[in-house]
């Protein structure tokens, strides 16, 4: 029962933290300067997704797998973020490879991927330098994969 006893006490003791937060000249006002970017504003994926994804992931264009579709994304979140972001890196079916766009850095398209996985209702992050190594390793088993297709 320690829970139960401790619970009022922690309750008590944010909203004290926030009443201190707001003081009385500030509150209820606009801040008159925009408030500084929280840390490090790390692109999300979201600028490269409009700048070359949208015009297919937008409305699913030859069955492109769309932005905030759970259920056409299913698969895909199932079959995991490496594998994934280096067959779309690749190109496959009707999906362009790099989307089309030859200039394209790898780290912007894997983010572009995680951030529609995001949108569909998956927990895909922004690539980290562990999980881009997984990505350049599924991007050369793909590429073998179909050189030795007949
Ligand atoms: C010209 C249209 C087009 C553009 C532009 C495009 N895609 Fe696609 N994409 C597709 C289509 C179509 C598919 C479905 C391919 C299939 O499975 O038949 C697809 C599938 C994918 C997949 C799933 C790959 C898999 O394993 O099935 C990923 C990931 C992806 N796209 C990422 C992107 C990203 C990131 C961008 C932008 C950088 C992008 N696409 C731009 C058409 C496009």
């Amino acid at each position: 029962m320690k829970h139960a006893l401790y619970l009022p006490l922690v309750l008590a003791a944010s909203l004290a933290a926030c009443g201190e937060r707001e003081s009385p000249s500030t509150a209820g006002q606009e801040t008159p300067a925009a408030a500084p970017p929280p840390v490090a504003a790390v692109d999300d994926g979201e600028r490269t997704y409009k700048q070359v994804c949208k015009s297919c992931h937008e409305t699913g264009v030859i069955n492109a797998p769309k932005v905030g579709d759970a259920e056409g994304w299913t698969k895909l979140l199932a079959e995991g973020q490496a594998i994934v972001t280096a067959h779309g890196w690749v190109g496959v079916r009707g999906m362009p490879a790099k989307g089309g766009r030859a200039d394209l850095a790898l780290e912007d398209f894997a983010r572009a991927t995680a951030w529609m996985a995001r949108s569909a209702g998956g927990d895909w992050p922004n690539p980290d330098e562990a999980m881009m190594a997984a990505i350049r390793d599924e991007e050369a088993k793909r590429i073998a994969e179909l050189q030795a297709r007949p």
